[in-house]
C-alpha cells in the first residue's frame, strides 16, 4: 500500500488538507497516511521548523501531501518546503491553471507552468556590502536547465499538449537565461520532428502581459524558478484566485503535492478557505500513484460543483465555507462518479 506523508502545516494548511483527506477517504483507493508536524507547531514543540524524523518520514513515503507554512520573521529561517525540494531533489514544479467556470475566471486559461524548482534565487544567499548594498546570488546550471526542459517536453507529449514556450529574460541576463533558451531550442527541435510539438520563447515581462490579454497563446510554459513562482500566482488570479491552483513537485524518486497558495493568515481559522487547489493537488497525487480514474472523478466532480452558484466558495463570493464545500463535493462524487 503506498505510504503518504501528510504535512498540514500552518494557517489554512490544516483546513484545506483536512478537506482533501476527506475527499481521498471517499474514493476507492487505499493509502497508508502518516502525519508529520512541520512549521510553527514543530518550532514551538521541538525548537526546529522540521525535525529529522519528519524529514525521514517524508523521504520514506511514496508521496507527500503538503498544506502551507507561514514564514516567520527571522533572518536565519530556512523553509522546510525548500529543504524538502532540495533534499528530495524535487526539481520539477508542475502548476496547471485552468478555468473551472468562465463566470468567475478573468481569462479562459488552460495552461501548465513547469517551473525549475531547485535553483535560481531560492538559495536566498545574500551578502550585505557597504552602504546598504545587498548582493543576491542566483545559480543557474546547464544540468538543471536541461532536465527541466526535458521534463516539460515529455510532460507536453504525455498530456497531448501542442506547444511549449520557454519563458526567460535573456535580453538582460545574457549568459544564464541565454543558456536556458539555447538548451530549450536544442531539445525543441527533436520534439518538433518526432512529436509535432511546437515551441517558441517569450520574455518573462511580455509573458505576464500575454497571459492576461491573450491566454490562448500559451499551452505549456517552461521557465526558471522565480519567473514560474510569479507567473503561476498571476495564472491563479486569472482562474478565480489562489484557492483554485494546484501543484506537484516532482523528482526522480520523490513527489510532493501542494496548493500554490500560502498559509493565508488573513482567513485562517474562519472556514473561508477554498480547498479546490489542495483537492486538485491530491488529484495530481492520484495520477502520480497510478490512480488516474480516481483523479478523473475528483476533477469532473469539481467542474460539476462550480456549475452551480450555490456551491461556490467564499473567495468568489459564494455561500460555501471550506467544510460545507467539502461535504457537497463528496455528495456529488457519490452521486455522479459512475457517470464520469
Ligand atoms: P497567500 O497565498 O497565503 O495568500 C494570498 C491571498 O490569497 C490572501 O488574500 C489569501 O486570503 C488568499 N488565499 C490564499 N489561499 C486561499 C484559499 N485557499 N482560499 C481563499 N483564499 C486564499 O500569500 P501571502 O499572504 O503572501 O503569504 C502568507 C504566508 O504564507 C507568508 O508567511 C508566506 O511566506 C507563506 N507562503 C507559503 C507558501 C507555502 O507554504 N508553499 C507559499 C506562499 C506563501
Ligand atoms: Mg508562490
Amino acid at each position: 500500500m503506498p505510504k503518504v506523508c501528510v504535512i498540514p502545516g500552518d494557517g489554512v494548511g490544516p483546513e484545506v488538507v483536512g478537506s482533501a483527506l476527506e475527499v481521498l477517504h471517499n474514493l476507492d483507493v487505499q493509502f497508508d497516511f502518516e502525519s508529520a508536524i512541520v512549521g510553527t507547531q514543530s518550532f514551538e514543540k521541538y525548537g526546529v521548523y522540521i525535525t529529522k524524523e519528519a524529514l525521514t518520514l517524508a523521504t520514506e513515503s511514496d508521496a507527500i501531501l503538503f498544506g502551507a507554512l507561514t514564514t516567520p520573521r527571522r533572518r536565519d529561517y530556512v523553509s522546510p518546503l525548500l529543504l524538502m525540494r532540495w533534499n528530495l531533489d524535487l526539481y520539477a514544479n508542475v502548476r496547471p491553471a485552468y478555468c473551472l467556470n468562465k463566470e468567475f475566471c478573468l481569462a479562459p486559461l488552460d495552461i501548465v507552468i513547469v517551473r525549475e524548482n531547485t535553483e535560481g534565487m531560492y538559495g536566498a544567499e545574500e551578502e550585505e556590502l557597504e552602504n546598504n548594498v545587498v548582493v543576491t546570488k542566483r545559480t543557474i546550471s546547464e544540468y538543471a536547465c536541461q532536465r527541466i526542459i526535458d521534463f516539460a517536453f515529455k510532460y507536453a507529449n504525455d498530456h497531448n499538449r501542442k506547444k511549449v514556450s520557454c519563458v526567460h529574460k535573456a535580453n538582460v541576463l545574457r549568459t544564464s537565461d541565454e543558456m536556458f533558451k539555447k538548451l530549450f531550442y536544442g531539445t525543441a527541435v527533436n520534439f518538433a520532428f518526432y512529436n509535432k510539438i511546437r515551441s517558441d520563447d517569450v520574455l518573462v515581462d511580455t509573458a505576464a502581459m500575454y497571459l492576461a490579454k491573450e491566454p490562448e497563446y500559451f499551452d505549456v510554459i517552461v521557465t526558471l524558478n522565480l519567473y514560474g513562482d510569479i507567473l503561476s500566482d498571476e495564472a491563479a488570479g486569472l482562474i478565480g484566485g489562489l484557492g483554485f491552483a494546484p501543484s506537484a513537485n516532482i523528482g526522480k524518486d520523490h513527489a510532493l503535492f501542494e496548493p500554490v497558495h500560502g498559509s493565508a493568515p488573513d482567513i485562517a481559522g474562519k472556514d473561508a478557505a477554498n480547498p479546490t487547489g489542495m483537492i486538485l493537488s491530491a488529484a495530481m497525487m492520484l495520477d502520480h500513484l497510478d490512480k488516474p480514474h480516481s483523479a478523473h472523478i475528483i476533477r469532473e466532480s469539481l467542474k460539476h460543483m462550480f456549475q452551480d452558484k450555490n456551491n461556490w466558495t467564499k473567495d468568489i463570493e459564494g455561500p460555501c465555507g471550506t467544510k460545507e464545500f467539502t461535504q457537497r463535493l463528496i455528495k456529488i462524487m457519490d452521486e455522479k462518479s459512475a457517470n464520469f
